[in-house]
């Protein structure tokens, strides 16, 4: 029975094409994912404390990059189920902040499971800047939710003076449309800080395997949720969108002789090796 099952399987193997169904089964992934509403629970790496602050400073310091939150109206996109850089931007002296994430479920933030976690990370914050902050952020209107998607933010014209993101712009299908939103938004001198991350997001030792193999239209095929922009491209986008001013700091910059990037598909190719070697950092628009 079971060596009759395992030639079934043999000829299925032989004489199916898998690059088809590694195909199919993205497709579907892409289906479920999109119409799954992310808000809908709190995962482990949500609940870490120390985490965002961690990443923040690290950025930093490692880039050179001091962003500047004194009095400023603050606007943070794509920021996660848990209220992102708030305390940290109330700890470094923001004046208002605008909170937004797409799949942001209000319920969530006041579970027990959150609360604990809003009180470790405000302790840490206090101890990190010396303040003395209260977990209630909520309740002050120091803090504004938003779940629309970025494309269409809620928020007045002219309203904000920094926006900042982590990990965020990799996602959006409408780049365009989100850099065109902040124009709106922005008032005159105010500046963006995304932090983006240009891996395929699989977790693959060469953070670009699979991604620079298919052609860019198909970046989908490898990760549902990425749009597959590169730096040029931003900073394209940025001008395009009516900001004068834009630039890449890197993070963290491969080799350019990662064999990803040596056999990258043509559609890749002609952004430039430079280009297809940034793994992460600040695109910084103003
Ligand atoms: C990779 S997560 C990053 C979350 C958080 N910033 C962090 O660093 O942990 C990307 C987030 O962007 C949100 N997102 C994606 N596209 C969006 C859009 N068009 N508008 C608003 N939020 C969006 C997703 O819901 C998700 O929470």
């Amino acid at each position: 029975m079971i060596a009759k099952a395992m030639s079934i399987l043999d000829i299925a193997r032989n004489s199916i094409d898998v690059n088809l169904l590694e195909r199919i089964a993205c497709k579907v992934r892409r289906r479920i994912e999109w119409s799954y509403n992310p808000g809908s629970r709190l995962e482990q790496k949500h609940l870490d404390p120390a985490k965002l602050i961690d990443r923040f400073e690290r950025y930093q310091k490692i880039t050179g990059v001091e962003i500047n939150f004194e009095d400023k109206r603050v606007l943070e996109l794509g920021g996660g189920p848990l209220l992102g850089w708030a305390y940290l931007a109330k700890a470094r002296g923001a004046a208002h902040y605008v909170f937004n994430d797409m799949a942001l479920n209000e319920s969530l933030i006041h579970t027990d499971k959150a609360k604990r976690y809003f009180a470790e990370h405000v302790k840490l914050i206090n101890q990190y800047y010396k303040k003395t902050l209260s977990s209630d952020l909520i309740v002050d209107n120091f803090l504004e939710l938003s779940n629309e998607k970025a494309e269409e933010l809620k928020i007045k014209n002219a309203s904000v003076d920094l926006v900042i993101s982590n990990s965020f712009l990799e996602h959006p299908n409408d780049p365009l449309g989100v850099f065109e939103e902040l124009k709106r938004v922005l008032a005159p001198g105010g500046v963006q800080y995304h932090f983006v991350d240009f891996s395929n997001h699989l977790g693959t030792f060469d953070p670009f395997e699979k991604l620079y193999a298919v052609p860019k239209e198909n970046v989908h095929d490898v990760e549902p949720t990425l749009n597959g922009l590169r730096v040029s491209e931003w900073l394209a986008l940025a001008e395009k969108a009516g900001f004068n001013q834009s630039k890449f700091v890197p993070y963290l910059v491969e080799s350019e002789s990662l064999s990803s990037i040596v056999n990258a598909d043509e559609s890749w190719k002609k952004l430039g090796n430079n280009d297809l070697a940034s793994r992460c950092g600040w695109i910084v628009i103003s």
